[in-house]
């Protein structure tokens, strides 16, 4: 069967993996990355598919409520994955504006277009919403986030992804739009920004340059490998109940101190240094402000539900991006020149 599916923020770092997932093991269906292109946004992530028949690139602000509206008379979808965010903490605390934009306002957007185009006809459709688990605030030493915890965000950005959660589920309830959230953990892997902790540290420790570690380095984060989420988000699309809300996460914390001096161990060995060099790198620096303390995830649900888990290791993990990130140090100077955004003019606009 043949279905139109629409993956916003298809260039970044998760949703780069769900698009090549969703391209290689869906040949039936037709794959439309729909991305503003921001500075997170890099076409290099898909470079080995791009040209395949059942995949389409629109370049698209979903800001923009006409361009939304165009995308949804030029395409019929049958599902929605929505994954194009402003995703980054720190940013939403030195501006906070485009978290409000992009966050709720594009949201907002899409969920009318879907309404639109859906009104007479939705069943068998499906508006999935990417969200994450910062929504439920910040855990003390005890204690995991489930679907029933109450949302407490702490952040510019926490609080504008609470806010698109919110509006997908009142349009849910009130237009009747069939709808799935998730809220995942923090992930890592390949192709993320080297803004986030772990690609920062390694592009950091291979440049011999200084690892900033906010405050004591005594907050707690759940990490999971991005191909586990892109994994979830297959199984949820596919078989996740309409109107749930499902939690993702790796059973997997770590003290950002604890995983910096893994880390360090693994570059060392892959950088072949002797053992402690990259530790001397560590920095403590003055702390995130507002910085969550800890973030758990209990995802028993999506497990006894649908069947889903995790599977690498997390030593194992590590190793698998630290190798991804030293074989690709062109992507990472590309990355960093800011290089990549020439690749959309020359494969898209024939400049
Ligand atoms: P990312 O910053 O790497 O990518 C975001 C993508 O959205 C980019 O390709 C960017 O160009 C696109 N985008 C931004 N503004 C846009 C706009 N106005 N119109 C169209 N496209 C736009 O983000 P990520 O880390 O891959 O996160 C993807 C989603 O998953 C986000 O919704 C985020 O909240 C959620 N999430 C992330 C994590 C994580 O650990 N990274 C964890 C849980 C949930
Ligand atoms: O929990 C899910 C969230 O995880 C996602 O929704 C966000 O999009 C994603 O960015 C991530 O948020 P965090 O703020 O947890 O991720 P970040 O990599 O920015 O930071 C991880 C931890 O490391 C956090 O406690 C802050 C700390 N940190 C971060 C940076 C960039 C440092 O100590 N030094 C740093 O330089």
């Amino acid at each position: 069967m043949k279905k139109t599916i629409l993956i916003t923020g298809g260039a970044g770092f998760i949703g780069s993996h769900v698009v090549r997932r969703f391209v290689n093991n869906y040949p039936g269906y037709l794959v439309v990355n729909a991305d503003k292109l921001t500075y997170a946004g890099n076409l290099e992530n898909l470079t080995d598919i791009d040209t395949k028949k059942n995949y389409l690139f629109e370049k698209i602000d979903i800001v923009d409520k006409q361009s939304v509206l165009d995308l949804f008379k030029k395409y019929s979808f049958d599902g929605i994955i929505h994954l194009a965010a402003e995703s980054h903490v720190d940013r939403s605390i030195t501006g906070p504006d485009e978290f409000v934009f992009t966050n709720i306002v594009g949201t907002v957007n899409l969920l009318n277009a879907a309404l639109n185009s859906w009104k007479n006809a939705p069943e068998g459709k499906l508006f999935y919403h990417i969200s994450t688990d910062e929504v439920y605030g910040s855990l003390g030493k005890e204690g995991l986030f489930t679907e029933q915890t109450a949302y407490d965000p702490k952040s510019p950005y926490s609080a504008s992804k609470a806010s698109s959660d919110h509006m997908v589920r009142a349009y849910n309830h009130t237009f009747g739009i069939p709808v799935v959230i998730s809220n995942c953990s923090n992930n890592y892997g390949p192709n993320q920004f080297p803004e986030k902790l772990i690609p920062l540290a390694i592009n950091n420790i291979k440049n011999n340059k200084p690892i900033p570690v906010y405050g004591k380095g005594e907050n707690i984060r759940d990490w999971l490998y991005v191909e586990d989420h892109a994994s979830a988000i297959d199984l949820i699309f596919h078989h996740g109940k309409v109107g749930e809300t499902y939690n993702i996460g790796g059973n997997n914390e770590w003290k950002n101190i604890d995983l910096i001096l893994l880390l360090c161990r693994i570059m060392d060995k892959k950088i072949n240094q002797s053992a402690g060099t990259s530790e001397k790198l560590i920095t403590y620096v003055k702390d995130r402000p507002g910085h969550d303390l800890r973030y758990a995830i209990d995802s028993s649900k999506l497990q006894k539900e649908l069947g889903w888990s995790p599977i690498p290791e997390f030593a194992d993990g590590l190793e698998k991006t630290v190798e991804w990130y030293l074989t690709n140090l062109k992507w990472l100077e590309r990355v960093l020149s800011g290089d990549y955004g020439k690749y959309y003019d020359f494969m898209y606009s024939g400049k």
